[in-house]
């Protein structure tokens, strides 16, 4: 897929890597893009600094019924969606004293919006025979975020519902990836890094931090390559093979890491 005269619908997009999503889809050539967020103002800011192009506005992705209200407006105002960025995530730094509320947030947002994404924008697609779903998973999908038991459970769940996907409708014609960075220049790692968050502190000594720009250009060249797994750092793939193979060594080599960082 290339972005030119696309509709696109990016949730999260109020920042970080979704903002940055939005502003080099419409630099592509996209007809529209819608930029969802929870938070609405910052969502509508984004939009209005690439131009007419783009429209704000609120969304939590964990309602079900705002995320079908949101596709069906989309549908109708511009005929179709060709690709939808279930981008929104949370982390939470913690790992199994993280509450059920905690637990619940990071389930509901990680994986159970994907599941709403895909049952909103997947009939039209279908019916059409095209269309593209990108799901921003994690590095922490295929590895481990160390110091963030949810997200590390979430983010794998994530991965494997969109490998689903992508195997049960793509000869149906639809397109799916999942979008795995390591760290990346946002407020979710600058926030995890003030806090002290031990997961921030093993990203950030864990490889390059990339800025939202530099994801994107991988999403430019992952959807152009309609590829399933787009790794804007590749290293992952080495990561995971590794893990893969020997999971014992891979471990021991991440407990080193964290025994470096935290005596
Ligand atoms: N920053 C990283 O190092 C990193 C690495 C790998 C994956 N990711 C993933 O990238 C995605 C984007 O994160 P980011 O790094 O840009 O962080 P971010 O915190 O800047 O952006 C996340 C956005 O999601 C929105 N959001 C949260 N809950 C929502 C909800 N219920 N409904 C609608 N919007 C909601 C937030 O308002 C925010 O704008 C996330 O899925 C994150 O897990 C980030």
């Amino acid at each position: 897929m290339n972005l030119t005269d696309r509709v696109v619908v990016v949730t999260g997009g109020a920042g970080g890597i979704g903002a940055a999503l939005v502003r080099r889809f419409v630099a592509e050539g996209a007809a529209a893009v819608v930029v969802a967020d929870l938070a609405a103002d910052a969502a509508r800011a984004v939009a209005e600094a690439v131009g007419p192009v783009a429209h704000g506005v609120g969304l939590d992705v964990t309602d079900e019924e705002q995320v079908r209200a949101l596709v069906a407006d989309t549908e109708r105002r511009y005929g179709r969606i060709d690709l939808f960025c279930a981008n929104a995530g949370v982390a939470t730094g913690g790992g199994i004293e993280v509450d059920d509320a905690g637990w619940d947030r990071a389930w509901r947002v990680n994986v159970l919006a994907h599941v709403y994404a895909a049952r909103a924008v997947l009939p039209a697609m279908l019916a059409r025979g095209g269309g593209h779903l990108l799901m921003t998973c994690s590095a922490a999908g295929v590895l481990t975020a160390v110091g963030d038991a949810p997200y590390t459970a979430t983010k794998h769940a994530a991965v494997g519902f969109a490998e689903w996907l992508a195997i049960t409708y793509r000869d149906r014609g639809v397109k799916v990836s999942a979008l795995c960075p390591q760290g990346v220049d946002t407020p979710m790692l600058a926030d995890g890094l003030v806090a002290g968050h031990l997961g921030a502190k093993v990203i950030a000594a864990s490889g390059a931090v990339l800025t939202p720009e530099q994801v994107a250009d991988a999403v430019i060249a992952g959807l152009a390559e309609e590829r399933f797994l787009i790794l804007p750092h590749p290293e992952v793939a080495d990561y995971a093979r590794r893990r893969a193979e020997d999971p014992d060594g891979w471990q021991a080599g991440l407990r080193k890491l964290v025994r470096r960082l935290t005596t």
